[in-house]
């Protein structure tokens, strides 16, 4: 269960309202939900708990620290795609030697850090990289473990930008290129290649092309294996759905009910690296509105967050579901819905203070009449929200906060002016 809903006209984050909260730590703010972190992630541990999977949070999704901890107390490990991603996870506590590591552009330095850091897998993107992580482990006299990404040219039917498995994308090696990487490189004793990796895209609303991918892998496996290969661990990303809209995506069950058979019997180590579907939903950004005002046909709201606080809008045409924070009886709502239809309602475009046309939260959505000082939620900001935003029009990054029950922890606090030139001489 979400941990955001209406009470009495009110919206509140566990047990505490939303305005209660605001009015201690102001807008913009992200507030975040631990018991919903928690829960998503106990989906996942449950739903594929016949394949004793290890779940590597994907940072990149919601990095503070504190998020790290939390999932690192319940076990969780962790996919990062940069040094600073596992430095991230090395302040938050989280356990190196439960960390995969992914990205096209892996600096020496950071596979060095890496290297130090013991972690469990590099996910091998090139044939280029491979070679300089073995130099690099022979030169720190150190045996690391690698997984290969393969592309299985698979269609998540995703966003454009959020594609990654389809032939073309800079990510992986394509599959049929696997098994010369596997004759040239599977015997070196300094990188160990006992895995293979995919990600498909992000995010993935459907269950098949998951199980086309997986399918066309497992039989990558099974060829490598034949030809005496040690393949013991197989890491099937991440990009599962979250609920923008009630109901829309496929939940931790759905997806295992399809995968676990692939993978059950292959004696084969699953590792998941699930971001959005952790995160997404156990955030909200909290804005306020400034004006409302005509222009042309259009109702327009302008609001105290922008582009630079969430650019998903701008960015991926991503949909927020938004809806104020205090509501008249009539608009006190218990789902989130496209084609929200109650009375009442206006069609507005919700705007930031940014100079740009795209700077924008949501276009012709209906929503109840706002005023001046209103407050606005803005769903499912805990993914891919605060980790993308920036100080762009020298505005100060938003505040995090992580509501448990009834405590709120300020896990990040708003920055100042003097944050935004502090580097500048
Ligand atoms: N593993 C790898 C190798 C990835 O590249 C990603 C995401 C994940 C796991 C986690 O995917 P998730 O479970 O969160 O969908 N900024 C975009 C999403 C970019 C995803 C990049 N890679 C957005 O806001 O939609």
């Amino acid at each position: 269960m979400d941990h955001f809903n209406y009470k009495d006209q009110q919206l509140f984050c566990e047990n505490l309202s939303i305005k209660e909260i605001v009015e201690k730590v102001d807008t913009p703010s992200y507030i975040y939900s631990a018991n919903t972190f928690k829960h998503h992630y106990e989906g996942f541990q449950k739903a594929f708990a016949p394949l004793d999977p290890l779940i590597c949070y994907s940072v990149k999704a919601c990095g503070n620290i504190n998020i790290i901890k939390m999932l690192s107390e319940m076990g969780s490990g962790f996919d990062v795609v940069s040094g600073g991603e596992l430095f991230r996870v090395q302040q938050g506590g989280g356990d190196s030697s439960k960390v995969v590591y992914a990205g096209v552009g892996k600096t020496d330095a950071e596979l060095l850090q890496a290297i130090e850091a013991g972690i469990a897998f590099f996910n091998i993107e090139s044939e280029a990289e491979l070679e300089n992580l073995i130099r690099l482990s022979q030169s720190v006299n150190k045996q690391v473990h690698g997984a290969l990404r393969v592309n299985p040219d698979v269609d998540p039917k995703t966003h454009r930008h959020t594609t990654t498995g389809k032939r073309g994308n800079k990510f992986g090696v394509d599959i049929e290129r696997a098994q010369k990487v596997f004759k040239d490189y599977g015997n070196n004793d300094w990188v160990k290649l006992s895995c293979i990796h995919i990600h498909i895209g992000s995010p993935v609303y459907t269950v098949d092309p998951y199980v086309s991918a997986i399918t066309k892998t497992l039989e990558l496996i099974d060829t490598l294996r034949k030809q005496d290969f040690t393949i013991s661990s197989f890491i099937i990303g991440g990009g599962f759905g979250a609920d923008y809209l009630t109901g829309q995506s496929p939940s931790a069950a759905d997806y295992a009910k399809e995968i676990v058979p692939l993978i059950q019997n292959k004696n084969l180590k699953l590792i998941l690296e699930p971001g959005r579907s952790i995160a997404g939903n156990a955030g909200v950004l909290i804005t306020k509105v400034l004006y409302t005002k005509q222009a042309g046909d259009k109702k327009m709201v302008i609001v105290d967050a922008a582009m630079n606080d969430l650019i998903r809008p701008a960015f991926y045409d991503g949909y927020h579901f938004i809806w104020p924070v205090s509501v008249d009886k009539k608009f006190e709502i218990d789902h989130r819905s496209q084609d929200i239809a109650i009375e009442g309602t206006q069609t507005v475009d919700v705007v930031g203070p940014i100079c740009e046309s795209v700077d924008f939260l949501a276009k012709n959505r209906a929503l109840p009449p706002l005023k001046r000082g209103d407050l606005l939620a803005v769903f499912t900001a805990g993914a891919y929200g605060f980790v993308m935003s920036s100080q762009y029009n020298a505005r100060p990054r938003a505040a995090e906060v992580l509501i448990d029950d009834k405590d709120v922890n300020i896990i990040r606090r708003r920055e100042t002016y003097e944050d935004l030139i502090s580097h500048e001489k």
